[in-house]
């Protein structure tokens, strides 16, 4: 059972619940940055995982652009589709914008793992969007480990499917 997380981050969220989800799915898993995104031959992997994080409604545009390169061969995976943001309400909409609807429709998990503000790592501009949208100047963590913990659960179960045995 072979897995790819592919991720984009901004501040290190998206690659932090990469970290946490990776520890928790069965077989052998790589992660790779899509910034550091050497050829990767997708075609070793049972399944493959794609996050990232949302700013202002949107997700990282090396994200969209994997997905829509890769459109084929992850539609032919055991696929997982997840997202960090800090918008509770605008979560799963924003999830569903964030990927082509084939995806969507192909995925055996998608999920909302929360995010966080970690002031100190912002840029000038991020910290004042933050302040003005989010009404707040202090550091909040709202990674769902819950939401990590039933997404490796489900994918888990996916790739049992897939190999017949663990
Ligand atoms: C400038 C800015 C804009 C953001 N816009 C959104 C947004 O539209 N929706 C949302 O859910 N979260 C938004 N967020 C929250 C980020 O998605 C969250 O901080 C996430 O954990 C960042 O992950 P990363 O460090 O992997 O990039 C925004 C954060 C910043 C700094």
């Amino acid at each position: 059972m072979n897995t790819l997380i592919v991720y984009g981050t901004k501040y290190g969220c998206t690659e932090k619940c990469a970290d946490m989800l990776a520890k928790k799915l069965e077989g052998k898993t790589d992660i790779q940055n899509l910034k550091n995104m050497k050829d990767i031959d997708l075609s070793q992997y049972d399944s493959i995982i794609v996050g990232g994080s949302i700013y202002i409604g949107r997700i990282q545009k090396e994200v969209s652009g994997f997905c829509t390169n890769n459109i084929e061969a992850l539609k032919n995976k055991k696929l997982g589709l997840f997202i960090c943001g800090m918008q509770e309400k605008e979560l799963q909409t924003e999830l569903n914008a964030s990927f082509p609807k084939e995806l969507l429709s192909a995925a055996v998990v998608k999920e909302c793992f929360g995010g966080q503000f970690i002031f100190k790592n912002m840029n000038f501009m991020d910290k004042m969007v933050v302040k003005v949208i989010a009404k707040t100047d202090k550091d909040i963590s709202n990674i769902s480990e819950a939401a990590i913990d039933s997404f490796a659960k489900q994918m888990n179960a996916a790739l049992y499917q897939v190999t017949g045995n663990r």
